[in-house]
């Protein structure tokens, strides 16, 4: 597959693979063998960037996706770059399907994180290493400085962060360098693009997370898709209700038409816009399907003028789109009353 460079000099896969799903948040998890199956698959076809988090699990195993990559990658580790994040903890009590998101990036949390990725991810180092989400309560300075002594360390190469706004971004490169932002990004989420002149200017990468708008961009969805309401945070976004459907009608057009303009398919369209977009933008779709990976993978290979990406954003900014899933609810403790 294509490569990219992250930063100043991290080289993956064009195309990366989100693993989350195979663990949490899309209904049951894969059985353990079959998505280590999966995983190595997409290895050897050419994905060299996997994206897990300490968090991607279920209340029975709750880090269970990193055990999951560990595994599946451990033959090919100098092959591969692998990518985690510390710093959430869902609030369990909630009886919501995607429990809110707690922050805690105290700098003893962070040590004890970074060493138990490494060993269920079976490594002695973590090529990319973010914070999930910023923690009102400890500034980005210290959590940089916790980074600045784990490369140091050698237990990470790499660090970046999730869901980051400019000033955080400054922030945490001034005292160690960033390589890699990931936040959300797709033909639907696109508010995050006034980062791209910061970016630039830091030599910073965007990995953009939930690519497909969770899946929504692939076309294959209907009104008559039912998802589970206990385990699949689909059943409760915006993008997959009837409604939904309904007003995103145009967007779905826009994906037809231009599919059948260049062959391909609407979720590699909607790849394609983003990696012809800015050469440091890398998006990390999943799926538990080897053909998706494939179509996934092949998305690089599609080559859009910058001008037809410009009159896809102008036809996006004009058109009439559903609200689109915009994360899980961060819960901002004030004062820290768990140990
Ligand atoms: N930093 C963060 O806070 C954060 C938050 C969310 C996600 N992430 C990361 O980003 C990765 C991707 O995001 P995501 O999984 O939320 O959303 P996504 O990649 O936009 O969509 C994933 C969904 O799309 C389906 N899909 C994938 N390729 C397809 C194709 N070619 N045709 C039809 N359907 C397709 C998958 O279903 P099948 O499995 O059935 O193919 C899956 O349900 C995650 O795995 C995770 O690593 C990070």
């Amino acid at each position: 597959m294509k490569e990219r460079i992250l930063g100043n000099g991290l080289k993956v896969s064009a195309v990366g693979l989100g693993c989350m799903g195979f663990s949490h948040a899309y209904g049951e998890p894969t059985e353990k063998k079959e998505a280590v199956r999966l995983i190595q698959k997409a290895a050897d076809m050419g994905y060299t960037f996997f994206d897990t988090a300490e968090v991607y699990g279920t209340p029975a195993d709750p880090h269970q996706n990193e055990v999951l990559v560990g595994e599946a990658l451990k033959g090919r580790r100098d092959q591969v770059v692998i990518a985690t994040k510390f710093g959430i903890h869902f609030d369990e009590s909630s009886p919501r399907v995607n429990n809110p998101l707690v922050p805690d990036s105290r700098p003893e949390v962070i040590r004890s994180s970074v060493e138990a990725s490494l060993k269920r991810l079976g490594t002695d180092h973590i090529d990319l290493y973010y914070q999930h989400r910023p923690d009102p309560l400890i500034p980005v300075e210290e959590v940089a400085g916790v980074m600045a002594d784990l490369i140091k360390e050698g237990k990470i190469t790499h660090w970046g962060l999730s869901e980051a706004e400019e000033s955080t971004i400054r922030r945490a490169h001034a005292v160690c360098p960033v390589t890699a932002i990931q936040n959300r990004y797709s033909m639907m989420a696109r508010w995050h693009e006034d980062l791209f002149p910061v970016l630039e200017e830091l030599h910073i990468g965007y990995v953009a997370f939930s690519p497909l708008a969770n899946g929504f961009l692939s076309a294959k969805y209907s009104r008559d898709t039912k998802f589970d309401g206990s385990a699949d945070y689909r059943s409760v976004m915006p993008q997959f209700v009837p409604e939904g459907i309904e007003q995103n009608g145009a967007l779905l057009q826009l994906l037809y038409r231009m599919a059948e303009e260049k062959e391909a398919t609407p979720a590699q369209i909607s790849l394609a816009w983003m990696l012809c977009k800015k050469p440091y933008l890398v998006p990390i779709p999943g799926t538990r399907k080897t053909e998706r990976m494939k179509e996934n993978k092949a998305s690089a290979e599609i080559l859009l003028t910058l001008e037809k990406v410009r009159s896809i954003d102008q036809a996006l900014d004009n058109m009439e789109m559903s609200a689109v899933f915009g994360g899980t609810e961060t819960v901002n403790k004030k004062v820290r009353n768990y140990a």
